[in-house]
C-alpha cells in the first residue's frame, strides 16, 4: 500500500492486493466532490439533517467533500454519517496521509479515528464508524438513510462486494423513499440488480473514468439511458 498524488494534488492510496487506486487519478478530492457529493445536492438541500451511509469509508474523502458542499448550501444541513470500513490500517492513514495544507484542515476532525475512537460529534456532522467487513455489517443494519454512497473496489477486482443479494438488497432496505444511492460503477450487472430490487436508475457523469456512474432511488428519476444501454442491462450476466 503506498500513496499516489493525483492530478488535483490530493493524495490517494494504491492497494497492491486489489491492484487498484482508491480514487481516480484525475483527483481523489475531485472525484469525491463530483461523483458523490454534487450528485447528492438535491437531497442535501431538502432537509436540515441528512442521514448518510458512506461505504467503504477508506480515507473519508466522500464525507469530507460532502461537508464542503453542505457549507455552500443555504440550509447548511447537518450530516449524520454512518460509515463502514474493513481495514483499520486505512483509517490510521488519515492521520499521516500527505495532504496539502488546505486538505489537511478538512481532514483534521477525522484524525481521532486513527486512535481507535469510532464516534465523532462535531458542529456540522456526526460520525459512527463501523470497522467490519461490509458483507457482515450490512445484514445487521436497520436504518433509514437519505443518502447512500457506495464506493467499493471495482466489480472486476472485488465482485463479491457488488452482489445484489449480499450488498444491494440491504442498501435498498435501508434507503428511504426519497433517498439516493450513488455509486461510480456503470456495470450492467449491478444496474440490473438495482432494477430487480425495484429501484429506478439513471447514469451520472463519467468524470475521470471511461464510463458514467449510477444513481438509484425508490422515486422516479429522469432517465437518460438509450435503448441500446437498456438492452445491455437486461442481458447482463457478468460484471
Ligand atoms: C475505493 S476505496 C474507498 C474510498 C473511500 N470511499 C474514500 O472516500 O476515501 C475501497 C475501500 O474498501 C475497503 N474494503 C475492501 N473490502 C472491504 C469489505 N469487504 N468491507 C468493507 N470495506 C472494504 C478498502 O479497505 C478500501 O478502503
Amino acid at each position: 500500500m503506498h500513496y499516489v498524488i493525483t492530478q488535483d494534488g490530493s493524495p490517494t492510496i494504491y492497494d497492491e492486493n486489489f491492484k487498484e487506486h482508491h480514487h481516480s487519478l484525475i483527483g481523489a478530492y475531485t472525484e469525491a466532490f463530483y461523483k458523490f457529493a454534487q450528485l447528492a445536492s438535491t437531497v442535501l438541500r431538502s432537509k436540515n439533517t441528512i442521514k448518510l451511509l458512506d461505504l467503504p469509508f477508506g480515507l473519508g474523502y466522500n464525507l469530507v467533500a460532502t461537508l464542503d458542499l453542505c457549507q455552500t448550501l443555504p440550509n447548511k444541513p447537518f450530516i449524520e454519517c454512518t460509515a463502514i470500513e474493513k481495514d483499520f490500517e486505512i483509517i490510521q492513514k488519515i492521520a499521516v496521509c500527505p495532504f496539502e495544507e488546505n486538505l489537511k484542515n478538512k481532514f483534521e476532525p477525522l484524525k481521532v479515528l486513527s486512535c481507535g475512537q469510532n464516534q465523532i460529534h462535531g458542529k456540522y456532522f456526526s460520525l459512527n464508524l463501523i470497522i467490519e467487513d461490509l458483507l457482515l455489517a450490512l445484514p445487521k443494519l436497520k436504518d433509514n438513510f437519505d443518502l447512500i454512497y457506495y464506493d467499493a473496489f471495482s466489480p472486476r477486482s472485488a465482485p463479491a462486494l457488488w452482489s445484489k443479494d449480499n450488498v444491494f438488497k440491504y442498501l435498498a432496505e435501508n434507503l428511504n423513499e426519497n433517498g439516493f444511492l450513488i455509486t461510480y460503477t456503470a456495470s450492467n450487472k449491478v444496474r440490473k440488480g438495482l432494477l430487480e430490487l425495484g429501484l429506478n436508475i439513471a447514469p451520472t457523469s463519467a468524470l475521470g473514468r471511461k464510463m458514467p456512474g449510477t444513481i438509484a432511488s425508490k422515486q422516479k428519476l429522469s432517465n437518460r439511458f438509450t435503448e441500446e444501454t437498456w438492452q445491455k442491462i437486461q442481458k447482463a450476466q457478468s460484471y
